[in-house]
C-alpha cells in the first residue's frame, strides 16, 4: 500500500475518475461532465490534456459571463487510485473574489471523512505559493463544517460572509497562509 500523493491528471486513473464522477453527478456536481463520452479513450485522452493545460478554462456554467482564468487542476491518487481534485486559479477576477475562491478542492463522495481532505489542501499549499500566491482565498459554503474544520486546521482566517445573490448563495470566504 502507498501513500497519497498529488498528481497531475493522467489517463492512467481513467476508471477510478468515471467512477468518482459518477458520484459527483449523484451529489449534483461536475453535470457538464458528460461520462459517457469521458468513457471513450480518445475523449479522456483530451480531456486529461485540457486540465494539464494550465490555460483559461470557461467558467463553468457561467461560461458567457465570466472571465476565463488559467487553472492548475492536481488530482490526488492513492494506489493507482483517483481520491479527489483540486482547482487553483492563478489570480482572482470578480467572480472568484467573491465567490469561488483560488483554490477549490474536493474529494470523492465514497472516500470522505478518512483525512483525504485535509491531505489534499496541505500537500497543495506549496503548490499554491509556487505559482505566486502567498495568501489564497478559499470559499465554503457556511454550513460546511467538515471543509471549514480542515480550512482552519491549517491556520485559514475568515474574512466575512459574501451576502447570497439570485445566482450565487452566501460564502464564507478564507485567507489561507501558503507563504
Ligand atoms: C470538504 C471535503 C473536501 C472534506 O473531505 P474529507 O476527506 O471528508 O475531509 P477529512 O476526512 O480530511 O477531514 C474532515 C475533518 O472534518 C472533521 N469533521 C467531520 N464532520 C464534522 C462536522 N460536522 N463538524 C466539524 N468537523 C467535522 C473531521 O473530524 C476531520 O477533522 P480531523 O482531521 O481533525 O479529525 C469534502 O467533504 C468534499 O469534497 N466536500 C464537497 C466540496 C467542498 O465542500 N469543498 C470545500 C470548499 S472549496
Amino acid at each position: 500500500m502507498s501513500a497519497s500523493k498529488l498528481v497531475r491528471p493522467s489517463i492512467e486513473y481513467k476508471d477510478s475518475y468515471l467512477e468518482s464522477l459518477s458520484e459527483y453527478h449523484e451529489e449534483g456536481r461536475y453535470k457538464y461532465r458528460n461520462a459517457a463520452l469521458l468513457a471513450q479513450d480518445d475523449n479522456f485522452k483530451r480531456f486529461v490534456e485540457d486540465l494539464c493545460s494550465e490555460q483559461g478554462r470557461l467558467h463553468q456554467p457561467m461560461q458567457d459571463w465570466v472571465e476565463p482564468m488559467p487553472e492548475t487542476v492536481l488530482w490526488l491518487v492513492k494506489d493507482g487510485t483517483y481520491l479527489g481534485s483540486i482547482e487553483i486559479r492563478h489570480r482572482l477576477n470578480w467572480h472568484l473574489e467573491k465567490w469561488g475562491g483560488h483554490v477549490h478542492f474536493v474529494i470523492r463522495p465514497s472516500m470522505r471523512n478518512k483525512g483525504y481532505g485535509k491531505k489534499i489542501l496541505k500537500k497543495a499549499m506549496p503548490v499554491i505559493n509556487y505559482l505566486g500566491i502567498d495568501k489564497a482565498l478559499l470559499t465554503v459554503e457556511p454550513d460546511d463544517e467538515r471543509a471549514i474544520h480542515i480550512i482552519e486546521q491549517l491556520g485559514g482566517k475568515l474574512e466575512d460572509t459574501t451576502q447570497a445573490t439570485e445566482c450565487f448563495p452566501a460564502l464564507n470566504r478564507y485567507w489561507l497562509d501558503c507563504s
